[in-house]
């Protein structure tokens, strides 16, 4: 074509659509955006350990800290004025041996925290991380018989830790451990207690990723030897968690979880498209401290980047989003 003749078709140019028409403006865009983020779908990790006043930075993953139960109930009380509807505790034990008792100790700081964050802020939630590896010497999920982790024998132990969550006041057990068959015994251990109206919020379709290299720093709980890979997903699956998921729900999780979440966005839709569950997915260390690390540098927007990730996990369809950047997150939200 000349470049007369395309002049005069761009002037005679008639387009029926303009997608651009909705872009225009601010009040356009807000009025038709499709994915909305509120501090109420956000759940807040916290990591707490003994002592008063401490507040230790995480050094992988700046703006979190190792914090004693004063603090902890102080970021909890912060984050519930911001909006946030949960809070999730990790704990780090004084003492750890080779059966991770001090995960059901009612003494030990998830214990501490959880009664104390329900005293001073009661309509928070609290969802407490049930899993051995923050509590065992050998930092595995699990009991071992020489180098294998023992499924059943490491369920008891699971179940114990979640009535001892629960008597200390968690609204919430979630499961990280990808153990077989935990949801049902927990399940039942609650009811046995009484504890009927307790939720589990299991780690339903769990990752081995890479990506929770900096949550280890946080949690000192880096296995001694070996990796997570006989219990925790290869990252290639998507069928199998869809599997796992359909598992947790019939033995009885009234919330799924997919971790991570950005690498993980295909699962996420999959699960919310085949199975009308609350479905949370963890923004995991790795995440946050990878955007993080590339602010600091000056390489990214970070308020951009974040708000990103956070909105492309809640479009691919999960309903709570478990994230470092929680508080951050719901400041910007208002
Ligand atoms: C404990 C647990 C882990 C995470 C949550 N619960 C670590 C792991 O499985 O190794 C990871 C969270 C994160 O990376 O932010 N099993
Ligand atoms: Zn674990």
């Amino acid at each position: 074509m000349s470049t007369t003749a395309t002049k005069e078709r761009i002037r005679n140019l008639a387009l029926t659509h303009r997608p651009r028409r909705l872009r225009r403006s601010p009040a356009m865009r807000d009025m038709v955006r499709e994915t909305r983020l509120a501090p109420a779908m956000l759940v807040y990790p916290l990591f707490v350990c003994s002592g008063s006043g401490v507040r230790r930075e995480v050094p992988s993953m700046p703006g979190v800290w190792q914090l004693s139960v004063d603090e902890a109930v102080r970021e909890a009380t912060g984050a519930e004025q911001e909006g946030i509807r949960a809070v999730l505790l990790f704990g780090l034990p004084d003492d750890k041996d080779e059966t991770g008792s001090a995960a059901y100790d009612p003494a030990a700081p998830v214990q501490a925290a959880a009664r104390a964050i329900k005293r001073a802020v009661p309509g928070l939630l609290v969802v407490t991380d049930v899993c051995l590896c923050e509590y065992t010497s050998h930092g595995h999920c699990g009991i071992l018989d020489g180098e294998e982790i023992v499924n059943d024998a490491t369920v008891g132990l699971l179940a114990r830790t979640a009535v001892s969550h629960v008597e200390a006041g968690a609204d919430i057990v979630a499961p990280s451990d990808m153990m077989d068959g935990r949801v049902g015994v927990i399940r039942e251990a609650l009811d046995d207690a009484g504890f009927h109206d307790a939720a589990i919020m299991s780690y339903a379709a769990k990752y081995c990723s890479a990506y929770y290299g900096p949550f280890r720093d946080a949690a000192d709980s880096a296995p001694a030897f070996g990796d997570r890979r006989t219990h925790q997903m290869d990252p290639a699956n998507v069928e199998e968690a869809l599997r796992e998921v359909a598992l947790d729900l019939e033995e009885g999780a009234d919330l799924i979880m997919v971790k991570p979440a950005v690498h993980y966005l295909d699962v996420i839709s999959r699960v919310k498209q085949e199975f009308n569950s609350p479905l949370a997915a963890y923004h995991v260390s790795g995440e946050y401290a990878m955007l993080k690390a590339a602010a600091r540098n000056g390489w990214i927007d970070e308020t951009r980047a974040m708000l990103e990730c956070l909105t492309a996990i809640r479009r691919a369809g999960a309903d709570i989003i478990i994230t470092y950047y929680a508080r951050e997150a719901a400041r910007l939200l208002g």
